[in-house]
């Protein structure tokens, strides 16, 4: 099981992996720029430094998986194809101490739930999406492949999120809005109404300041 990064996010998927059973020898990380002595994360961790090296593992080893150690969705969108070339398998992880609903929740490939969030019932999230802590996803909401939700982010009911949104920490998505793809909306943003593609929105209410 590799994890992609071993910066900050990295260090925190950490804690939601390890909800499960991990040996220090099972866990490894990539990062090819690292500062840690002896490419050790938290004295502990194997950082394995190149694509070389991962392609390797893959080969050698049953366990395939890996999982994002970054924010960002374009990257996050990238660095899973690079692996997926290199023979990885991206995985799900659900924190158990997260809620999500019985009924009508699809869950794509390679979503991370984070501590403290509730999604409810009739959530279609998209592969790749990183859903952070504390989060709320009110019914009928669709988010769409690798867009990320910063921490505190509440997503009101019948909302639709595009592909490689981000949404910064404690912003608010008010029922039935539509966001596109490719936006960012600013941290403690209020959205009231739908915006655009590949826009930039802040404030409360949220108004687009600028085009990407
Ligand atoms: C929205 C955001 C992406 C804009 O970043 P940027 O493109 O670098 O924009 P700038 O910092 O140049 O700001 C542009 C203007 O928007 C304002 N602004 C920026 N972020 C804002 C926010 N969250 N709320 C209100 N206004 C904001 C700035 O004050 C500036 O106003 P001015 O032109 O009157 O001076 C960024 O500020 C933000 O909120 N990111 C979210 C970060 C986050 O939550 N990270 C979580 C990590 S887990």
């Amino acid at each position: 099981m590799i994890v992609i990064g071993s910066k900050g996010f990295a260090k925190e998927i950490l804690e939601v992996i390890l909800e499960e059973k991990y040996s220090s020898s099972s866990l490894l990380f990539f990062d090819n720029i690292n500062n840690y002595d002896e490419n050790l994360l938290f004295n502990r961790f194997k950082i394995l430094v190149s694509f070389q090296e991962v392609q390797e593992y893959f080969k050698l080893q049953t366990d395939k998986r890996f999982t994002l150690g970054l924010g960002n969705p374009h990257k996050r969108k990238k660095l899973t194809a690079v692996f997926e070339d290199l023979g990885g398998l991206n995985t799900t992880f659900i924190s158990k101490y997260s809620r999500v609903g019985s009924f009508d929740v699809i869950i794509g490939n390679g979503v991370q739930v984070m501590q403290g969030t509730v999604i409810t019932n009739s959530v279609m999230i998209g592969t790749g999406c990183l859903i952070n802590l504390n989060c709320t996803i009110g019914h009928d909401t669709k988010i769409g492949s690798f867009s990320e939700l910063s921490p505190s982010v509440n997503i009101s009911g019948r909302c639709t999120i595009g592909d490689l949104v981000s949404i910064g920490t404690g912003a608010i998505i008010l029922p039935d809005v539509a966001i596109g793809n490719n936006v960012t909306i600013g941290a403690g943003a209020v959205v009231t109404q739908d915006i655009p593609a590949n826009a930039v929105a802040v404030g409360v209410p949220a108004r687009v300041i600028k085009y990407k």
